[in-house]
């Protein structure tokens, strides 16, 4: 028998993540393309500035959830940027949640931006940034000028808390081989002279929500994509030895200006 909505409420309830709880299981199943995405950007807040009437961008923003998320929860401004789900199909999402005097739906791709330099308070980018954010100068090319300086920019992106072995072990398949560890990403932004590194951490019980996610999947009976009973057999093999976040959190330096 499929779970109550009470039930399906009673799983993603998770103590830590409050913000999140409020929201109906059913949106957040319906709208979902990634773990969770409430709880990441819940965690990464916690290390960011954010206050009303900011300007955030929200990158790879998926189906808005998390642009939603932030002007609710935080009260600021965000354009929710994204290149697989269309501005038209996000407007629907972001007026249903009678965000849209607050939430601004754009297609774009990484690195053909529309906006004006210096425009952002803050930039967030939730399990998106390792699609177009591993290249050493994407940041300074493409996205700290849209950054006022002293801005943050803060990303929650797959990662290993050690260097994957290659061939990948057996139980992860042929997928993973994209992951950079903690340190990797902790490194790339560190010898950025563009950014001033504040937070670099593995997310904390990352991989344990992550299966918590996907249980949680399960349980509705809902699911979405065709792999996800790989990804939680693989969540399980791999205990979190390869399977993880990053959560970094920087600010644009305020005393040099990115080249180009
Ligand atoms: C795994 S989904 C995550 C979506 C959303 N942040 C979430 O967690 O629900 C990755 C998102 O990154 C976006 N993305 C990937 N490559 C991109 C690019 N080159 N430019 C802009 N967005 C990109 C995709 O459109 C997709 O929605």
């Amino acid at each position: 028998m499929p779970l109550s909505k009470k039930q399906l409420s009673a799983l993603l309830d998770q103590e830590q993540y409050p913000l999140s709880a409020k929201y109906d299981p059913d949106w957040v199943i319906d709208n979902e393309m990634g773990p969770n995405v409430l709880w990441l950007t819940e965690e990464l807040c916690r290390h960011m500035k954010l206050e009303p009437g900011m300007r955030v961008l929200d990158m790879g923003c998926g189906r808005a959830m998390s642009s939603i998320f932030l002007a609710k929860e935080f009260g600021v401004q965000v354009w929710a940027n994204d290149l697989w789900i269309s501005a038209t199909d996000n407007y629907k999402r972001i007026c249903e949640a009678g965000v849209e005097d607050r939430v601004f739906p754009i297609h774009a791709e990484a690195r053909a931006l529309p906006y004006a330099d210096k425009f952002f308070d803050a930039i967030v980018s939730l399990d998106s940034f390792h699609y177009y954010g591993t290249d050493v100068h994407y940041l300074e090319f493409y996205l700290l000028k849209l950054l006022k300086p002293g801005g943050q920019i803060g990303i929650v992106s797959p990662a290993s808390p050690e260097r994957l072995p290659h061939p990948l072990p057996s139980y992860l398949g042929d997928e993973w081989y994209f992951m950079n560890t903690v340190e990797w990403w902790r490194d790339q932004w560190t010898r950025n002279p563009f950014i001033e590194l504040i937070h670099a951490e593995l997310f904390p019980r990352g991989w344990e929500l992550w299966i918590k996610w996907q249980e949680f999947l399960e349980a509705s009976d809902r699911r979405n994509r065709p792999d996800e009973v790989t990804e939680l057999e693989q969540l399980r093999a791999d205990s979190g030895k390869h399977l993880g976040f990053v959560t970094m959190v920087g600010r644009r330096t305020k005393s040099k200006e990115p080249q180009r």
